[in-house]
């Protein structure tokens, strides 16, 4: 049975029950509270509550997907012979419909009707029951109807509750279906509603929740002995090994699972960055690079597996068909980590010879100045060197340095560091920089919207960038009206909504000039400056002002500006503050 007839059997199956289908949503989720979809249920959050009704969304109660999926937390398993980073998930979903007794039925009519699986070799467990959450009986009478209870388990809390995805949401106690010893799908029988501080409330209506392991499901039809012998990988497997006859198992499986990965993440708009989703990128993509450098695998590995990923997957998934948008992001991100990574081995060969231990301070050093993530640095190095080197006391270095180190933003952000033509930037944490860059972007965007408003004769007079708002100050000789405010709110927001690159060039001073960029003219700056702009190239872009950075990358990610205040700071000069949301 192939994995495209499998697909097919599934989605079927649940149209002739009354399913509509649902396309895949995005591997970036608009749920603030995970960073990258990683379950079929998340893009029905909200019909689970019973905020959103499915029936006026999709035309029905239920729904069936096919959900393109991630998860990090088995990121160091991948390599064996069934983890996976990303993953497919077939599910089957329910907002006040159908429950226990119909999903159970379906479930074992799936795998013995349609999959042909001999009923001896299924069992299942069911929630065994806690002090706030009861036994299910339930779900153990109706496996009672199809499984001898030698092959019914009662599990615990861990093993027989899911969810909430994320901070808080729907969750339920679930069933384990298992073929073999093969976990194949998960029914989730939505009850209740999981607070941020992990208390739970019964949720309006009782909803449904069922997850099947696509690789997994494959592996188990196609008897294959793991899931990269299935027809959905080997193809991937294969490539590699006639580029790389001599990798070992492991090696193989990682550039198997992250390639895939990458080609899914960038395909869905992900782009490498130093924070959040964009970082699990960016690390992928330097394992990857990694791994080429140490097994001295040809560099066309990532464009030949890309090509097979694009002819196995685009049918299902369009954005996969342009390959060359996606080659060019992993491009780029090569090119920026080559030169790094090979400074990083050296540095590591050179320490080897000494033998010299690498412990958390010097593994953080190499991350610091070269780029190399933990794991690469674990992976590059003789495993004698880095006996003692621990996550967690990577994970302390990386803190105490965050809260510390101004100097060390501004290595890693480059330019005349932190204090700029803007004023200073003051970020303690993670979350804080990831604001004030957020807030200096709109900043830059707020000058030139003034200017576009009110005239050419707004010229900055100062400013200053916090983790909660931007003051800036400029000359204008009198009050700004509410309804030139919200003009200028309106195209600061139009712009972050054309989600433009912010890209600099550097140059020399006088150079820099002449492109028409603004500057400060309080400012002293040095010969050499950087032009920052935003837009599509230099010539074109909407702002251009000398600029040490940081910024983002591109303004889509600024969210909602808002203007707070407008008053008079001194005769002619005016000031804003403004806030991101
Ligand atoms: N939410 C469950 C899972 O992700 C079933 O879909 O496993």
């Amino acid at each position: 049975m192939s994995s495209e007839q499998i697909r097919k059997l599934f989605l079927d199956f649940f149209e002739k029950r009354g399913h509509k289908m649902v396309p895949s949503s995005s591997l970036i989720p608009d749920d603030p509270s995970v960073l990258l979809t990683s379950a079929g249920m998340q893009q029905f959050k909200r019909y689970f509550t019973g905020e959103l009704d499915a029936e006026k969304d999709f035309g029905g109660k239920n729904t069936a997907s096919i959900q393109k999926s991630f998860r990090t937390s088995d990121i160091d398993e991948v390599g064996d012979e069934t983890h996976l980073t990303f993953f497919e998930m077939l599910g089957h979903f329910s907002f006040g419909y159908y429950f226990k007794k119909e999903t159970i039925e379906w479930t074992y009519e799936l795998l013995t009707k349609i999959f042909q699986i001999p009923p001896e070799r299924i069992s299942a467990t069911v929630f065994g029951g806690d002090e706030t959450v009861p036994f299910d009986q339930e779900s153990f009478d109706a496996w009672s109807k199809l499984l001898p209870p030698e092959r019914i388990g009662k599990g615990s809390r861990e093993d027989n509750f899911w969810g909430p995805a994320g901070a808080e949401g729907p969750c339920g106690a679930c069933n384990e279906v298992y073929v073999d010893d093969v976990e194949v799908a998960t029914l989730v029988f939505m009850e209740y509603y999981c607070r941020p501080d992990g208390s739970l409330e019964k949720l309006k209506q009782k909803g449904v929740d069922v997850g099947w392991g696509f690789e997994r499901l494959v592996a188990t039809l196609q008897g294959t002995e793991n899931i990269f012998e299935t027809d959905l990988l080997q193809p991937l497997v294969s490539k590699i090994e006639e580029l790389a006859p001599k990798l070992d198992e492991r090696t193989k499986r990682i550039f198997t699972d992250h390639i895939r990965g990458i080609a899914f993440l960038i395909g869905d708009g992900l782009r490498p960055s130093n924070k959040e989703a964009g970082y699990i990128l960016r690390r992928l993509i330097r394992r990857i690079l990694g791994l080429q450098t140490k097994y001295d695998v040809h560099a066309s590995l990532f464009l030949l597996l890309l090509e097979t990923i694009s002819e196995k997957y685009s049918g299902f998934y369009p954005e996969l068909k342009n390959t060359d948008n996606i080659f060019k992001v992993f491009e780029d991100e090569r090119f920026r980590f080559q030169k790094a990574i090979q400074e990083g081995i050296a540095e590591i060969e050179k320490r080897a010879k000494k033998s010299e231990e690498i412990d958390a301070k010097v593994a953080f050093y190499l991350y610091e100045t070269f780029g190399l993530p933990l794991e690469l640095t674990l992976e590059l190095a003789p495993e004698e060197l880095t006996k003692n080197l621990k996550k967690e006391e990577f994970d302390r270095e990386f803190e105490k340095h965050q809260k510390t180190s101004r100097a060390g933003m501004e290595k890693k952000f480059g330019g005349h560091g932190l204090v700029l033509n803007t004023g200073e930037l003051r970020a303690g944490s993670k979350e804080e920089l990831n604001k004030v860059l957020r807030l200096h972007t709109a900043t830059h965007l707020l000058q030139q919207a003034l200017r576009d408003v009110l005239g050419d004769s707004v010229e900055q007079r100062g400013s200053d960038v916090t983790a909660e708002r931007t003051r800036f100050d400029f000359s204008f000789e009198r009050k700004v009206t509410p309804e030139e405010l919200k003009k200028v709110e309106d195209v600061v927001n139009q712009k972050i909504k054309e989600d433009l690159p912010v890209k600099f060039k550097e140059m020399s001073k006088s150079d820099a000039e002449k492109t028409g960029a603004l500057y400060f003219f309080k400012e002293k700056y040095p010969d050499k400056v950087k032009v920052y702009y935003i837009g599509d190239s230099l010539e074109t872009a909407y702002s251009k002002e000398f600029c040490g950075g940081p910024h983002v990358e591109h303004t889509g990610i600024i969210g909602k500006f808002k203007i707070l205040k407008e008053e008079s700071v001194a005769a002619g000069i005016r000031r804003i503050r403004a806030a991101v949301e």
